[in-house]
């Protein structure tokens, strides 16, 4: 058994990586049983569901859709803010529910939730139904702990783990674009922010074995690449060879995927070099997701964001400059313990300015044990709820303008799927990451096709298939 421990992420040290040949060789012990995955959270940890699932499957199990027909539940949470962990801990009432029904049910949590130490405290004391709980930082022990089916809590949740794992296989769930790790945790160490204590260190996959998987997925007609990490732009900095994102990204871009992206990007790891890569390269996409967080510098100095209100105008202005019809989003917080409303004010300004194609806007949750949690959160809810909603105001107002640009213009867009609403239609995104339904046939998916844009909405664009 081991816990998670807040003190132990705090106070991690710089220490060289260990990396870790992941052994894919599982004893398929769980043939004819039925496995339940449920995902919550951001695209890495729907990236990590697709390695569960790889395990789950190795065991020998099949998927299902219907809870009540698992005999193993894996919930893959989610614990930026109260919410996220609301859900998970409703869900858990309903498993609960279940195993009384099904006492052989096996119940297993994992991602971010378990890596907070007051959540498994609880999970200990209050739902001892939960019978396997593995962190982030080694998802690949879920195999051995389901093999091993202890009688009691079964808890593997590392709060500093120096490994990256390598060679890890999995089924992606989809065949047209694919995520790829190439770094894990992180060190920012954002005021608000749970990540650097769930996630773990930053610490950089080997290059070789970055662009051997991207090779791979090339090979195999894969035409979107994703690059992923809590902060991408400073994938590097951990391996101390003069190697950074902005070679990464050139070095991934000339094997020839029809796309690249990258998610998320952080302002203050952001070099001219890599914008100019980014401009250099036709088939690295034009969109860039740049979390401001918010307006104020005084704020943005109390999150610890490293970087001043002029600063990031200032990489905002050279991104537009250099790359061609770039799309650029962003994230803010509203209510920051200590935010005023001329604060407020200065980040609706910034908005105002940017005018970004599209925002996330959150309202400040507490998260226990982080920097913030021990500052007055001195906003009053109706205080927040009032700024959320003159923010999302100015925010769907310039998401739509930068949509209604388009209409009449041809542009290509990736088909990934059937669209949900209409079967004469199918679905898929602009290169700005703009997502458009497309008048046109399922022979269409998996294409990079011209569409000529005819209807715009605050989120999404209409079009037709035009060659
Ligand atoms: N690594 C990414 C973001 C990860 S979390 C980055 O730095 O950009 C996604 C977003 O959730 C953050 O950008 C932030 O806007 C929001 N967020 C994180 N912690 C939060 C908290 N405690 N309360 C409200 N929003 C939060
Ligand atoms: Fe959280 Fe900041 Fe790290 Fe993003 S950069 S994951 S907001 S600590
Ligand atoms: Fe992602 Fe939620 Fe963890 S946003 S990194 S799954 S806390």
């Amino acid at each position: 058994m081991r816990l998670p421990n807040y003190d132990e992420a705090k106070n991690r040290e710089k220490v060289e990586v260990k990396y870790l040949d992941v052994d894919n060789n599982i004893n398929p012990v769980y043939i004819n049983k039925k496995y339940f995955l449920r995902t919550y959270g951001c695209q890495m940890n729907v990236h990590d569901s697709e390695q569960i699932r790889f395990y789950l499957e190795k065991l020998g199990m099949t998927a299902t859709d219907t809870l009540e027909q698992a005999d193993v539940v894996v919930l893959n949470t989610c614990a930026i803010r109260e919410n996220a962990h609301d859900k998970v801990i409703g869900y858990l009432g309903r498993c609960k529910h279940l195993k009384k029904k099904k006492p052989n049910l096996i119940i297993a949590v994992m991602g971010c939730m378990v890596g907070q130490v007051d959540v498994v405290e609880e999970l200990r004391a209050k739902h001892d139904y939960v019978d396997i709980i593995v962190g982030t930082n080694n998802i690949y022990d879920l195999p051995k702990l389901l093999i091993e089916k202890k009688e009691k809590q079964n808890i593997e949740v590392y709060s500093n783990s120096d490994i990256v794992p390598e060679n890890i296989i999995y089924e992606r769930d989809s065949k047209i674009s694919a995520w790829v790790n190439i770094m894990y945790g992180c060190d920012k160490f954002c005021t608000y922010c749970i990540v650097p204590f769930t996630r773990g260190r930053e610490r950089s996959r080997k290059i070789e074995c970055i662009l051997k998987e991207c090779k791979n997925l090339v090979d195999n007609g894969y035409q979107e690449i994703t690059l992923l990490g809590q902060n991408v732009n400073a994938y590097g900095n951990d391996l101390n060879l003069g190697y950074d994102f902005a070679d990464l990204l050139e070095q991934v871009a000339q094997l020839g995927i029809p796309r690249l992206r990258f998610v998320t990007s952080h302002p203050w790891n952001f070099t001219e070099r890599m914008i100019d890569v980014i401009a250099k390269y036709k088939n690295i996409m034009p969109y860039i997701h740049l979390p401001i967080q918010s307006g104020s510098t005084r704020i943005l100095k109390k999150m610890n964001r490293r970087y001043t209100k002029e600063e990031y105008q200032n990489l905002f202005d050279q991104m537009k400059k250099k790359i061609p019809n770039v799309a650029i989003t962003t994230d803010i917080i509203v209510g920051f313990p200590g935010e005023t409303e001329e604060d407020f004010l200065e980040t609706l300004e910034i908005v105002n300015y940017c005018k970004y194609d599209g925002a996330y806007t959150f309202i400040y949750s507490e998260r226990k044990g982080t920097a913030s949690s021990f500052m007055k959160d001195d906003v009053s809810l109706e205080e927040k709820e009032s700024r959320l909603k003159r923010l999302n105001e100015a925010v769907n107002k310039y998401s739509k303008e930068s949509n209604l640009k388009l209409i009449n213009k041809i542009v290509p867009v990736l088909v990934v799927g059937p669209s949900m609403k209409d079967k004469d239609k199918v679905y898929g995104y602009t290169d700005t990451m703009k997502l458009v339904n497309v008048e046109g046939g399922e022979n269409l998916i998996g294409k990079i096709v011209d569409v000529k844009i005819t209807d715009a909405k605050s989120f999404s664009l209409d079009g037709i298939f035009v060659n």
